[in-house]
C-alpha cells in the first residue's frame, strides 16, 4: 500500500470529480480494500466487480434490511423516523430483494424491456430529441443538461409508464424530492424525500386503480396486472413504479452528461462522430458509458464471511464494487484510459451483469444513441463554453449539474 492512498476520502471533491486516480491506485496495490471510515470493502478490479455482481447467494442486495449503517453520507439525529420510513418502503423495489423473490417480481415486467419491443419506441424517442434540439437551435449555446439532459429521459419513461402528458411536471417533482434520499448529500435530505413518496403514492393509486378498470400495454398497466394476479402487492406495485421512475431518469442525465463531456475533451472522436454519426452513434455511446459510468458504484451486503485475494470480508459488511475501475482494468481493456468510439468488445460493467443487470440497459443506450449522433449532425462545431465543472458530493452517481456548450 503506497503512503496516502487509505487517507483519500471517497466522498471528497477530489475523489468524486476524478474518481479514476484513487480507484486506479487502488486497483493496482490494494484490489479488496477496506474503507475504514465508510465502513466498507471497496472491489476495484474487473474479475472481482463481475464476480460479486454475479453471486447474490453471497451478496446481498437487500440493503435496505441488512445495511449495518449508519447512513452515509449522515443524517441529522431528529430524521431518524423519516429515514426508516424510506428504508422500509425502497425495501419493496425488486433491486434490493435476492432471488428467488427478485426474479419473480422482475419477470413480470421483463416483456416491457426487451431490445424488440422497445425498438419500436425509437422513432419516438428520434422525434423528441429534434424538438428539444429545435427548441435551442437559435441560441447557439445551451446546458447540455438542462435542454436535453434531463427533459429527454423523463419524457421517455413517463409514456413508457402511461402517464399523462399533463402530469409530467407533477411526476418530475415527485421523483426529484424522493430522490434526494439517494442523490443529496445534506444532513436534512430525508423529510424531503417522505414528501416525494407519499406524493407519488398518493397520485399513482389512482392511476393503477384506473388501470385495474381499463388496463391499456404501458407499464403501470403491467403492474396493475402482476397485482391482480398477486406477483405484488399494491405497496409493491408503487415502490416499483416509482424506482423505475428514479432508476431511468438521473443515471440516463449522466450518461448524456458525462457521455458529451467525453466527446468535446477528446476533438478526434467528436469529429470521428461527426463524419458519420449514423455508423458511429453505438460505439460512442459504449464508449462514453465505460468511460465515465453514471454509476461508479454498486453496493452489497456480505451474507457470509468470504475470502477474497488474501482478505476476509465478514458476514453482514458492506461491500461496494466499483464499476469506474473495473471498466478501466488495464487486465480486460487495451489502453483503458484512452476514449476510443472505435474499440472492439467493448465488455464494460456500467450495466453489471448477473441477475440484477439493469432492466433499462437496451432504452438507456437507445437514448444515448440518438441523442449523440443528433447534436453531431445538427451542431457539429459543438464545444465546452466552461472548463469549471461541478459534480454532486455523491459517491453512488457521478452527476455533473451543467454543462454549458456553445457552437457557430
Ligand atoms: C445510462 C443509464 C443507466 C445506467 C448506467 C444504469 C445502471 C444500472 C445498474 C448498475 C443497475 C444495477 C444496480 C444494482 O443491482 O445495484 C441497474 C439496475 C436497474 N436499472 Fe438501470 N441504468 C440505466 C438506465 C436505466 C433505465 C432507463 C431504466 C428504466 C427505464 C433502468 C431500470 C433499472 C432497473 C429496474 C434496475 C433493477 C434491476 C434488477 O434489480 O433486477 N435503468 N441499472
Amino acid at each position: 500500500m503506497q503512503a496516502g492512498i487509505v487517507d483519500e476520502d471517497i466522498f471528497g471533491d477530489q475523489v468524486i470529480s476524478d474518481p479514476h486516480t484513487y480507484y486506479g491506485l487502488l486497483r493496482e496495490t490494494d484490489p479488496v480494500h477496506w474503507d475504514a471510515t465508510h465502513r466498507t470493502w471497496l472491489l476495484t478490479r474487473y474479475e472481482d466487480v463481475d464476480w460479486v455482481a454475479r453471486r447474490p447467494d453471497l451478496f446481498s442486495s437487500q440493503r435496505a434490511l441488512l445495511d449495518p449503517g449508519p447512513l452515509d453520507p449522515p443524517i441529522r439525529p431528529e430524521d431518524l423516523d423519516a429515514s426508516r420510513f424510506v428504508t422500509e418502503f425502497r425495501s419493496h423495489e425488486f433491486i434490493q430483494k435476492d432471488p428467488p423473490e427478485h426474479d419473480r417480481m422482475r419477470a413480470a415486467l421483463k416483456s416491457s424491456f426487451t431490445p424488440k419491443s422497445l425498438e419500436t419506441w425509437r422513432e419516438k424517442v428520434r422525434s423528441a430529441v429534434a424538438g428539444l434540439l429545435d427548441a435551442v437551435a437559435d441560441d447557439k449555446a445551451m446546458d447540455i443538461r438542462k435542454a436535453i439532459g434531463a427533459p429527454l429521459p423523463m419524457l421517455v419513461i413517463s409514456d413508457l409508464l402511461g402517464i399523462p402528458e399533463k402530469d409530467r411536471a407533477l411526476i418530475k417533482r415527485q421523483a426529484d424530492d424522493r430522490m434526494a434520499s439517494a442523490l443529496s448529500s445534506e444532513p436534512d435530505r430525508m423529510p424531503r424525500a417522505v414528501e416525494g413518496i407519499l406524493a407519488s403514492n398518493d397520485y399513482l393509486d389512482r392511476q393503477i386503480d384506473e388501470r385495474l378498470a381499463n388496463p391499456t400495454d404501458d407499464i403501470l398497466s403491467m403492474l396493475a396486472m402482476a397485482e391482480r394476479s398477486g406477483v405484488y402487492t399494491r405497496l409493491q406495485v408503487l415502490a416499483n413504479a416509482e424506482s423505475i421512475i428514479d432508476a431511468g431518469h438521473e443515471t440516463t442525465i449522466q450518461l448524456i452528461c458525462n457521455g458529451m463531456l467525453a466527446l468535446m475533451r477528446h476533438r478526434a472522436q467528436w469529429d470521428l462522430l461527426v463524419s458519420d454519426p449514423q455508423r458511429w452513434a453505438v460505439g460512442a455511446t459504449e464508449e462514453c458509458l465505460r468511460f465515465d459510468p453514471p454509476l461508479p458504484i454498486f453496493r452489497r451486503v456480505a451474507i457470509q464471511d468470504i475470502e477474497l485475494k488474501g482478505k476476509t470480508i465478514h458476514a453482514g459488511e458492506r461491500v461496494t464494487p466499483c464499476i469506474a475501475s473495473a471498466n478501466r482494468d488495464p487486465r480486460v481493456f487495451e489502453r483503458p484510459d484512452d476514449f476510443d468510439i472505435t474499440r472492439p468488445k467493448n465488455r464494460h460493467l456500467s450495466f453489471i451483469v448477473g441477475t440484477h443487470f439493469c432492466l433499462g440497459q437496451y432504452l438507456a443506450r437507445m437514448e444515448g444513441q440518438e441523442v449523440f449522433s443528433a447534436i453531431a449532425r445538427r451542431f457539429p462545431s459543438l464545444r465546452l463554453d466552461d472548463q469549471d465543472l461541478r459534480y454532486d458530493p455523491i459517491v453512488g452517481i457521478h452527476s455533473l449539474n451543467a454543462l454549458p456548450v456553445v457552437w457557430e
